[in-house]
């Protein structure tokens, strides 16, 4: 008997020993791998990856998605978290000076607060889906003292007017040089230098307390760019001004290599910040210059692999990653069908153009 219990201890302290660190597999794992399972259960990603475990999963999505009945079970069954694609932009927001429009976005904020999912604000400072009255002053160029008070004004009413409602914001969206400068020589540069991007973090901080503060960029694991991010989220961290950075995450197939996300993360979180995947999607093109394709099934065995790639490692730094957000729901849906090549069509998302799942779905909850 006493050997019976000895065995026994010693095979528990074993097992646990062992399943250390490990992502907790469950004992037998009844997780649907084909469609039909899938059908036959109602869990989704955020069953799979619970938000305390694990981080939030989200989506960003148009208003127009809220209208689709088979959108909207999609949404509930997979996302705890939402982004506006689009609506939460100025362009949107303050198209014309002191005229906001805030029911799009707030069609998404309801919804999610309807459905206890969070919200990520995108984007309060951005050079792109900015109009251009922002740096116009009757004809002429806009001096730097307008353009920060617009910023600030702009900042101060979107943060008010959402308050409470938004886990964090997306403050500046892709400030810094894809070459050899440190700063990208956008219309804000231009006319502010830096300064816009401080004054961007200030004005949020005092907005709204309670929002986490983000910067947010792509290419964010590229060696050079990623100094560069760096130095500017320590700059900002040491103003009090950041709390995560976004790593927007429009990847493909082949790359990054797990040693650039993983170089990417460390470096970031050594700031001591939160990380956000924060506009995933896995383009089947790796290079602009691919002909367009068929989704064919070794595309597919691909992509598999790179979502389960990168999942895998989301997975190894949880305790560092709040957020996952994928740049869409389905493949019915993806700026990646414009961008970089107007007209290729992309299959970048977890679901298909009939918002069933692909086989990288199965591989993402399959762990
Ligand atoms: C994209 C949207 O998905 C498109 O619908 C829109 O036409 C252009 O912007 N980086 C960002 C996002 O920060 O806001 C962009 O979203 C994709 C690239």
């Amino acid at each position: 008997m006493k050997s019976i219990v000895f065995s026994l201890t010693f095979l528990s302290l074993f097992t646990l020993v062992a399943c250390e660190g490990e992502d907790p597999v469950p004992e037998e794992n009844t997780r649907p791998k084909t469609v039909a399972e899938y059908n036959k259960v109602t869990e989704g990603l955020i069953d799979y990856y619970p938000r305390d475990e694990y981080f939030a999963v989200g989506a960003a999505i148009e208003p127009a998605s809220l209208d689709k009945p088979g959108e909207v079970a999609l949404m509930k069954r997979h996302f705890n978290s939402l982004t506006a694609e689009n609506v939460m932009k100025w362009s949107t927001l303050q198209p014309t000076e002191g005229n906001f429009n805030f029911g799009p976005a707030d069609r998404i904020v309801d919804f999610a607060q309807a459905n206890g999912m969070l919200v990520f604000g995108h984007t309060l400072c951005w050079h792109n889906q900015v109009p251009a009255w922002v740096f116009k002053d009757g004809e002429a160029t806009a001096s730097k003292e307008l353009v920060l008070q617009r910023l600030q004004t702009h900042i101060t009413t979107v943060m008010t007017h959402f308050k409470g409602k938004i886990y964090g914001w997306d403050v500046v969206n892709e400030a810094i040089d894809d070459g050899s400068a440190t700063y990208k020589n956008n219309i804000w540069y231009q006319i502010c230098g830096a300064d816009y991007i401080y004054k961007a973090f200030e004005t949020a901080r005092v907005a709204d307390p309670a929002a986490k503060l983000f910067y947010n960029d792509y290419s964010a694991t590229n060696a050079t760019k990623r100094e560069k991010i760096y130095n500017l989220l320590v700059d900002l961290k040491g103003r009090g001004l950041v709390d995560g950075m976004g790593l927007q995450g429009h990847w493909n197939i082949e790359a990054p290599s797990n040693a650039l996300i993983t170089a990417a993360f460390d470096r970031y979180k050594s700031v001591d910040i939160e990380l956000r995947i924060s506009e995933m999607d896995v383009s089947i093109y790796p290079s602009d210059s691919d002909p367009e394709s068929e989704y064919t099934s070794d595309i597919s065995l691909k992509q598999s692999a790179a979502f389960g790639r990168y999942f895998s490692l989301f997975r190894s730094y949880r305790n560092d990653i709040s957020g996952v957000t994928l740049w869409g729901m389905a493949d019915n849906h993806t700026w990646l069908d414009n961008f970089p090549v107007a007209g290729r069509k992309n299959y970048p998302l977890l679901f298909d153009v009939n918002l069933v799942p692909k086989q990288a779905y199965f591989t993402v909850i399959n762990f």
